[in-house]
């Protein structure tokens, strides 16, 4: 039987991720939104799949705004939500998302109750936090959307700046997924198996580094409206892969701290194995008093921001 992953909104963001997937071949694809956006949903599912001979997939895809259709998801991507406006911080969005996001939650607890949660919806790392506690779904079943998307937005940059080809372009960004609460690692970024430093100046890497931060919002300045959505499909691809696969990918996520780095009963992104289980480990690096010190700083943002949440 082939897995079936539910991708719920069906806005620019879960359309591209569910074109995406379908055309990858190894699942098949339900794509949720209100019952007021059911027929553009249905439309946007028919059309992706009758796209199938042309593409060469065999991925069923089908457009609804019925949870029983979603029922036995392997994976459930979340992706419901309002997207910021020009000027608006991630964090803008947290009373509204909130209660999106716990809604879609309980839907999908009650109808897929063994499935792995992907949540990209923001501000990200508060969005798990919610999706946990109304999922209340084993901590490795409950993963959000954050370093994956931040590390290759960095790793183009670097690629760009030393004209190099992306792919040797290796490197993670930790931590939250807001402008300020991003860690990115130079120390722990190669190209090529050379490591940065080596081939850039500490100014150059700042200059990366910083773009790679604004990233999202640089995008948002551009589009005029809405967010992104082709790089932010790619980045949950990867993680939807691995788990269904069970290819054991390291990708930043957020996830669940239990001490890890110093960190207690908070979702932060930091490196993590994903498999079939979903979460299989977290990876804990040994970083340098600075580093600890931004990812800590980082922890005490995303949790002033979770103490605002009332779910
Ligand atoms: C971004 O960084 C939408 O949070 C997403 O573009």
């Amino acid at each position: 039987m082939r897995k079936k992953v539910t991708i719920v909104g069906a806005g620019f963001t879960g359309a591209t991720m569910a074109q995406r997937l379908a055309e990858l071949d190894i699942c098949d694809v339900i794509l949720v939104d209100i019952p007021e956006k059911e027929n553009p949903t249905k439309g946007k599912a028919l059309d992706m799949y009758e796209a199938a001979p042309l593409m060469g997939f065999d991925s069923k895809l089908i457009g609804t705004s019925n949870y029983q259709e979603t029922a036995n998801s392997d994976v459930v991507v979340i992706t419901a939500g309002v997207p910021r406006k020009p000027g608006m911080t991630r964090e803008d969005l947290i009373s509204i998302n909130t209660k999106i996001v716990k809604s879609v939650t309980e839907q999908i607890a009650k109808f897929s109750p063994n499935a792995v949660l992907l949540i990209f919806s923001n501000p990200l790392d508060v969005m798990v936090f919610v999706a946990h506690k109304v999922s209340k779904f084993p901590y490795e079943r409950v993963i959000g959307q954050g370093g994956a998307l931040d590390s290759a937005r960095y790793r183009t940059f670097v690629a760009m700046e030393l004209g190099v080809s992306m792919a040797d372009v290796q490197g993670l960004v930790l931590g939250g997924h807001t402008d300020v609460a991003m860690v990115p690692l130079p120390r722990y970024t190669s190209v090529g198996g050379i490591p940065l430093p080596d081939l850039l100046d500490a100014a150059r890497i700042e200059k990366v580094v910083d773009r790679a931060r604004k990233g999202g919002t640089e995008i948002v300045q551009l589009l005029g409206e809405g967010s992104a959505y082709y790089a932010p499909s790619a980045a949950v691809l990867s993680m939807v892969e691995s788990i269904l696969l069970d290819k054991k990918r390291v990708i930043p996520s957020s996830v669940y701290l239990n001490g890890q780095y110093g960190i207690k009963d908070l979702f932060l992104g930091v490196p993590v194995v994903l498999g079939a289980k979903g979460v299989e480990r977290i990876i804990e690096l040994k970083l340098n008093k600075d580093e600890l010190a931004q990812l800590h700083k980082a922890a005490e943002m995303v949790r002033e921001t979770v103490s605002k949440v009332q779910v």
